[in-house]
């Protein structure tokens, strides 16, 4: 089989090694399109291959349609709002994501960035410790846990909310559970984003929800921009001086947050699944369930039955 490793942004080297060997060594033949500028070179790269390794690549109908003898797409990663699943249902084709491979990198990143904010961004003015300060995480997935792993090893008091997770479970992991969102945010001092980009989730961080949050308040996004309702949040930030805004992911209104200077900071570019640790694990991990798809028709982790 063709397998086409498509990443407008790419792995590290070692992982495609990893990942070629791995298919190799099952038979198949393996096509990089790496750092791909316009869509054109993807549309064409895509026409005659079997299965597609992709990362937030934009899997859009056009793709779909060009690529005729498409059996599977593996996400390595976890978000797959990136891929229309419901037209590549129509079209046979299973999209599978690679849950978990990459969320401690996720999560240490969330710690990076965050004592980076609670030091005034490192301006020389004395900031504050996260030691002690309570931390809101919302969503309690293979992220979520991460981060309230580490948040412990910083002393931290954690919460955690999640609309699909029983209580029980996040207070087994040794996290406080919330009724509701709501609660979460009115506690927390540190209120970290972990939710997919869904149609309940799509501008739900808005003026409202991140209004509760206590003064000098940090709010952190290391899930997808489109959570966030830039507008009001925007608003809400010229209304509260206390508040700060970090992430991972670059708001379309970018250039209007940076007014906002010592209160916001964002990535260049998404680096949270950014290491070679989570590019091996994530990529080797699409790579085994192709090769598992095509040996024994195994589907465990499709995302579009
Ligand atoms: C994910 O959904 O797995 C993360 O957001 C990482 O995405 P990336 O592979 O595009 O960096």
């Amino acid at each position: 089989m063709k397998i086409l490793i498509a990443t407008e942004k790419p792995f590290a080297p070692a992982a495609v090694k990893n990942i070629t060997s791995e298919l190799e060594g099952a038979g198949h033949e393996v096509l990089l399109l790496e750092k791909y500028t316009d869509k054109a070179q993807l549309l064409e790269a895509v026409k005659d291959v079997d299965a597609m390794i992709v990362r937030s690549d934009k899997i859009t109908p056009d793709v779909l349609d060009a690529a005729n003898q498409l059996k599977i797409i593996v996400r390595a990663g976890a978000g797959y709002d990136s891929i229309d699943t419901k037209y590549a249902k129509e079209k046979n084709v299973v999209v599978e994501n690679t849950p978990g491979q990459n969320s401690n990198a996720v999560a240490e990143l969330v710690f990076g960035m965050l004592v980076y904010a609670i030091r005034n961004f490192y301006n020389g003015k004395s900031g504050t410790e996260l030691k002690g300060k309570k931390l809101g995480i919302l969503a309690f997935g293979n992220v979520g846990r991460n981060v309230a792993r580490i948040a412990k090893g910083f002393d931290m008091d954690v919460y955690a909310y999640d609309a699909f997770c029983p209580a029980e479970a996040i207070e087994a992991a040794g996290v406080h559970a919330v009724k509701t969102q709501n609660d979460l945010f009115k506690v927390s001092d540190v209120l970290s984003l972990h939710i997919p980009a869904t149609p309940d989730t799509i501008k739900s961080i808005n003026y409202e929800m991140v209004n509760q949050l206590p003064k000098k308040a940090i709010l952190l996004n290391t899930a997808r921009k489109e959570v966030i309702n830039e507008e009001e949040l925007l608003k809400l930030m010229a209304e509260r001086e206390d508040l700060k805004f970090i992430t991972d992911i670059k708001p379309d209104a970018d250039e209007e947050f940076l007014k906002f200077t010592g209160r916001y900071f964002s990535t260049p570019k998404k680096m949270g699944a950014q290491t070679a640790e989570a590019n091996l694990n994530a990529g080797v991990a699409a790579a085994k369930q192709i090769n598992a798809f095509f040996e024994t028709g195994d589907t465990t982790f499709q995302v579009n039955k």
